[in-house]
């Protein structure tokens, strides 16, 4: 079966820069782009980030196209800065990059990529969807060009992760959200839920680092100080595979369990914007609009990473 071909939308953040090395070590997915937005940090420190682990994984060749710097009506976001460093990416304190982005900009690299080949891209947006919900607009022919959105965000039956009601992809931009779920395009969700019950471990990270490697000693530096994070703030040891997770849909979907549901946004500007409602009781009538992940086998998921990062460690070792 040939390989699953996917663009990753991200902001580029500890657990963003982890999906990059999955997907590299996943010889069930093709990755041919990555396109920065906001969110854990600015859009220029995502776009390092996003040149830069494509340099550790010597995978410059996959273009990177810069996108936007603000969400497209809320104020300046919360920074990640504590979750994710200065830099975004922790203390792994990679080189600066040589390569650079591509001229166009995200939203117009999407539209691009998605018209010349329609129905063939899966986009997995996995931090603040403003590239995406822009392309959707600029553009009406994209929604239906995309051949499926793998989305990382929101709390369903959980509680939120920067608010008590909000989950912070779709906090920070969930106007964009709202276009991006009322869009028609086929959506599998992927909510704090499930990507909680994923927690690597500071076990994990030690056992990873028995081999000797740029690779392992970059998932040791990068997450440090999100595990110092989950520690202090969420009162447990470890650190959830939020933006991770998502690449199971395609490597182990047997993982899961989905139910389609209809699922809104509120952007209102209460308490809690940014929350994500799905209607269990069907009481809009609407129909569904997504397939959501509303339990894993996280342990089992942690597990598969790992492997998956001790081959790419030992294909990349000193
Ligand atoms: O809430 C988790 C999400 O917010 C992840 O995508 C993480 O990278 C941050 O962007
Ligand atoms: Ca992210």
């Amino acid at each position: 079966m040939s390989p699953t071909r996917i663009i990753i939308d991200t902001d580029p953040g500890v657990d963003d820069a982890l999906t990059f090395l999955l997907a590299l070590a996943s010889p069930e997915i093709k990755l041919e782009a990555l396109t920065t937005v906001h969110g854990n940090t600015n859009v220029e420190n995502t776009t390092r980030n996003a040149l830069a682990v494509l340099e550790l994984l010597n995978a410059s060749h996959i273009s990177v196209a810069k996108g936007t710097a603000l969400s497209l009506h809320m104020p300046v976001h919360i920074s990640g800065d504590a979750v994710h460093g200065l830099s975004g990416i922790g203390n792994s304190n990679l080189p600066e990059p040589k390569s650079k982005p591509v001229d166009l900009h995200a939203i117009d690299y999407l539209i691009e990529r998605a018209l010349a080949e329609p129905g063939e891209i899966t986009l997995f947006p996995i931090g603040p969807m403003t590239n995406v919900a822009l392309a959707i607009r600029k553009e009406p022919r994209f929604a239906k060009a995309v051949k499926e959105l793998v989305i990382m965000g929101g709390a369903i039956r959980s509680g939120g992760n920067i608010t008590p009601a909000a989950e912070f992809n779709i906090h920070a931009d969930p106007h964009a959200a709202h276009i991006v779920f009322h869009s028609g395009i086929p959506i599998t969700l992927i909510p704090l839920d499930v990507t909680y019950k994923c927690l690597l471990l500071p076990e994990d990270v030690e056992r990873l680092n028995k081999i000797s490697s740029p690779i392992s000693r970059f998932v040791r530096d990068a997450i440090s100080i999100y595990m110092d994070f989950y520690k202090q703030y969420e009162g447990f040891k470890g650190c959830a595979l939020h933006d991770p997770l998502t690449l199971a849909v395609i490597i182990a979907p047997e993982l899961f369990t989905f139910e389609n549901h209809y699922v809104d946004v509120d952007t209102s500007s209460g308490i809690s914007t940014g929350k994500t409602l799905a209607d269990f009781m069907k009481v809009s009538k609407k129909p569904a609009n997504m397939k959501v992940a509303l339990d894993v086998r996280g342990r089992d998921f942690v597990e598969l990473f790992l492997e998956r990062m001790e081959t790419l460690s030992r294909s990349i070792s000193d």
